[in-house]
């Protein structure tokens, strides 16, 4: 995921995150953005007609240019290759991960001892309602905390009557989670099956099931996205999903509260997302949550050890962790065991394929602005060399 502009990001994982999808449209609009105001101001003058011919003509040029870049296609279907060897390896992989014995709060534990006095193990993954403010909460800007939103979430909680893990989950005594992200990798070594025997299955964003259910698996406890990544497809949604909600901006909260509410979500709205948002979430009010902020906000400043925001365009800081790379840390929270597929972003590959669901090639990360994912990547390694994590595709680190 690239992410264009300051607000995308990539998707998943590494995958994930906001997602740069679309890089055609992406690309597109970056190219020709201020160039084409300039035009427009060019024509609107009527002054100097040789200069904005030489204008018109050269942003026509870079369109061009830029077209022909981001057509270049990694279509997963047409070009990948898995050795039947390395399937089967990665199968019977999955398969010793779940026979293994579920070892209770073994992933929080591991956590707090490689990140100590940097991950605290019990914060709650889900905004809820407090007695009294949670300071924490409200200390950054969106993403990483909801300053100046107060009355928003006060509004959501009042809409939102559960803040938790669903009980038929909570009753476990032991839970294993598996995070999907969104990797080419995943495509083709069949490990849907393996996937759907996890107690909690994370999704990231708009990362389908549908047409991709041999790889991916058919079932989805979580999706976990901002607006711009929620499925705009009916199908992505079964009855008994949690929506997890990552709010980056002020029409976010406007969003959600529309989509919990099954309202028609207002025009003016509509105007401030970079690409189109999902009109209806076809899930009931008890089904949504909004991710607790302070992890990300512990994510990337101390478990990251990204600096702060510096300056309003907090973009350009580099310094918002992928939903993917949020999502491993809350799911250490949520379960006993964690695991990771579709994870991985090989940068020496460019022209092999970012996701296993779209065209973009692995270049396009390059061109995101939002994540530092050489950081990212030496997070997720030290994870699963350390056992906190296993790695089910081999994307980070393969032990099979
Ligand atoms: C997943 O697929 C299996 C068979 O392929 C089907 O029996 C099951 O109902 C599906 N589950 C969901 C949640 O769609
Ligand atoms: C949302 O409203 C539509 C009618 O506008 C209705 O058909 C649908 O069932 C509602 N969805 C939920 C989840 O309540
Ligand atoms: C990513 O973070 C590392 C430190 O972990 C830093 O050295 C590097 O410059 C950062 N990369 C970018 C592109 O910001």
């Amino acid at each position: 995921m690239v992410h264009p502009s300051s607000k995308q990001d990539e998707k998943t994982q590494l995958v994930d995150k906001r997602h740069p999808k679309e890089s055609k449209k992406w690309c597109l609009k970056s190219a020709t953005k201020v160039p084409l105001k300039a035009v427009l101001s060019c024509y609107l003058a009527g002054k100097l007609k040789l200069g904005c011919t030489l204008l018109v003509f050269g942003v026509w040029i870079l369109y061009i240019l830029k077209l022909n870049y981001t057509t270049e296609e990694c279509d997963m279907k047409k070009m990948h290759y898995v050795d039947p060897d390395r399937v089967k390896r990665a199968q019977k992989y999955a398969q010793q991960v779940l026979q293994k014995e579920c070892r209770p709060k073994f992933a929080k534990k591991s956590m707090a001892r490689l990140f100590e006095h940097r991950y605290s193990p019990d914060l709650p993954p889900f905004v809820k309602e407090a007695p009294k403010v949670n300071e924490a909460e409200y200390k950054y800007d969106p993403p990483f905390g909801f300053r100046q939103f107060s009355s928003q979430v006060q509004t959501l909680l009042e809409i939102l009557p559960e803040h938790d893990l669903p009980e038929h989950l909570r009753a476990k005594s032991c839970r294993r989670c598996v995070v999907i992200g969104s990797g080419g990798i995943l495509h083709g070594l069949v490990l849907g099956h393996a996937l759907n025997q996890f107690d909690v299955v994370i999704r990231l964003n708009s990362a389908p099931v549908e047409g991709y259910s041999e790889h991916v698996g058919n079932k989805t406890t979580i999706r976990m996205t901002y607006p711009e990544g929620a499925p705009l497809s009916d199908l992505e949604y079964y009855s008994n999903d949690l929506f997890v909600a990552v709010l980056f901006k002020s029409v976010d909260f406007n969003w959600l509260q529309a989509m919990v509410k099954n309202e028609t979500l207002p025009f003016w709205v509509r105007l401030f997302f970079w690409k189109q948002v999902a009109e209806k979430i076809p899930l009931q009010p008890k089904h949504f949550r909004i991710l607790n902020p302070v992890i990300i906000k512990e994510t990337a400043f101390d478990i990251l050890q990204y600096s702060e925001p510096q300056s309003r365009f907090w973009g350009r800081d580099k310094n918002v962790p992928t939903i993917g790379v949020i999502a491993v840390v809350l799911a250490t929270r949520l379960c006993d065991e964690v695991s990771l597929a579709g994870f991985g972003y090989d940068l020496s590959q460019p022209r092999t394929p970012l996701h296993y669901f779209d065209n973009l090639c692995m270049a396009a990360m390059n061109f995101q602005t939002m994540h530092n994912v050489t950081t990212e990547t030496r997070f997720l390694l030290k994870l699963v060399k350390e056992g906190v994590v296993k790695d089910l595709s081999g994307g980070i680190h393969c032990e099979f």
